[in-house]
């Protein structure tokens, strides 16, 4: 592979400058992604391997970053379990069978793997025209996020119902975590074997929860998850926002890098993981919003911050929000790209 930055810096290896690469990178804030969505549903772009291709490029052709994400979506795991998905503008993603009863749990499958075939073709198409120049990043929800929305029955503000099946029904809560978990590893395995370089999981919500209940029935699952990956050079990262907490848990579960969330020094968290634990993060989304001077300014006081730190992955702190000008994403990344330790 031509550019290894971000393998290498996912395994502490030093780099010559941190690589970069954005959560939410193959999206809305691109001109060019909207010229494809005009035409296609969303779920209709996941699941053409070529369309998906050409969303996972665009960034890379566009933007130049050091790493591709596979363009896809955390919740295809609880379609292909019988979850029944749309996403709709300005909506969201929506399950219109929310799972709300033992009977729902227990008619959920979980030999369905077959049903995400659609995600091998479409990294195999990928790899094909990334023709080994950068690596491409696979992933999956995490079985608590992914829960959070079968149960909703689509986005939430405060996990009301999630809440209450994990607080009155532990047991019903494990069963449903723990059938997600087995077709997570089923998914990643399945991306793994297809031909991703990497892959991330993402507990977006995680921060919902109290210590104990992460611990229980976030952690444990990835712990599990993680430890059954098919994997030799294919790093894992851990994603959720609240990993400025849950983070020195989320080490236990022995990913090779934590992506961590704004509201922590980044060299501090670092210093309290084990060494051979690599970060990504950590700028609040919002800087990409500001003038550009403040941009570079932000870039480059993170950069001083973790001077001499190896295994450091640029990223923001969560997802590029789709209002956010495409001249600043691409500005923010030839600044990363100029800069040199
Ligand atoms: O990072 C990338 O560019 C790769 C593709 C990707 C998407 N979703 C495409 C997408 C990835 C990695 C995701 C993950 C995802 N999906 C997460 C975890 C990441 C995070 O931000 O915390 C979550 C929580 C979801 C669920 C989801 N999918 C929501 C809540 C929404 C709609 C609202 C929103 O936040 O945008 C989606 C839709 C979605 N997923 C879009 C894209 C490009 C927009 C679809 C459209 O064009 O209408």
């Amino acid at each position: 592979m031509t550019n290894t930055l971000l393998l290498d810096a996912a395994f502490s290896i030093e780099t010559p400058r941190p690589p970069v690469w954005f959560m939410r990178q193959a999206g809305r804030f691109m001109p060019q992604y909207w010229e494809i969505k005009n035409k296609y549903s969303f779920l209709e772009m996941c699941k053409t391997p070529e369309i998906a291709a050409d969303v996972t490029m665009l960034p890379v052709d566009l933007l130049g970053i050091d790493a591709a994400i596979l363009f896809s979506d955390i919740l295809v795991t609880g379609e292909a379990m019988g979850g029944d998905l749309s996403f709709t503008q300005g909506v969201g993603p929506k399950f219109a069978n929310p799972i709300r009863t033992a009977a729902d749990i227990e008619a959920l499958e979980t030999n369905c793997i077959h049903k995400l075939q659609y995600v091998a073709d479409a990294i195999k198409v990928i790899q094909q025209r990334l023709n080994k120049s950068i690596p491409l990043i696979g992933f999956a929800g995490a079985p608590f996020t992914v829960m959070s929305y079968l149960v909703e029955g689509g986005s939430s503000k405060d996990f009301k119902l999630t809440k209450l099946l994990i607080h009155n029904q532990p047991q019903l809560a494990h069963r449903l975590l723990a059938k997600i978990a087995k077709v997570t590893i089923d998914y990643l395995n399945l991306q793994i074997a297809a031909g991703v370089n990497a892959v991330q999981l993402f507990d977006s919500w995680a921060l919902a929860l109290s210590w104990d209940d992460y611990n229980e029935f976030s952690h444990r699952y990835n712990v599990e998850i993680i430890a059954a990956l098919n994997r030799t050079n294919v790093p894992v990262i851990s994603f959720c926002k609240g990993s400025s907490v849950f983070a020195p848990l989320m080490a236990e579960a022995k990913p090779d890098v934590i992506s961590i969330d704004w509201n922590v020094d980044l060299k501090d968290i670092k210093s309290r993981l084990p060494h051979n634990i690599a970060v990504q993060g950590n700028l609040d989304p919002h800087i990409l919003y500001a003038d550009k001077a403040v941009i570079k300014d932000r870039i480059h006081r993170l950069f001083e911050r973790m001077r001499g730190e190896k295994g450091f992955i640029f990223n923001l702190g969560h997802g590029i929000m789709p209002d956010i000008p495409f001249d600043n994403v691409k500005y923010a990344i030839d600044v990363v790209k100029e800069f040199r330790y």
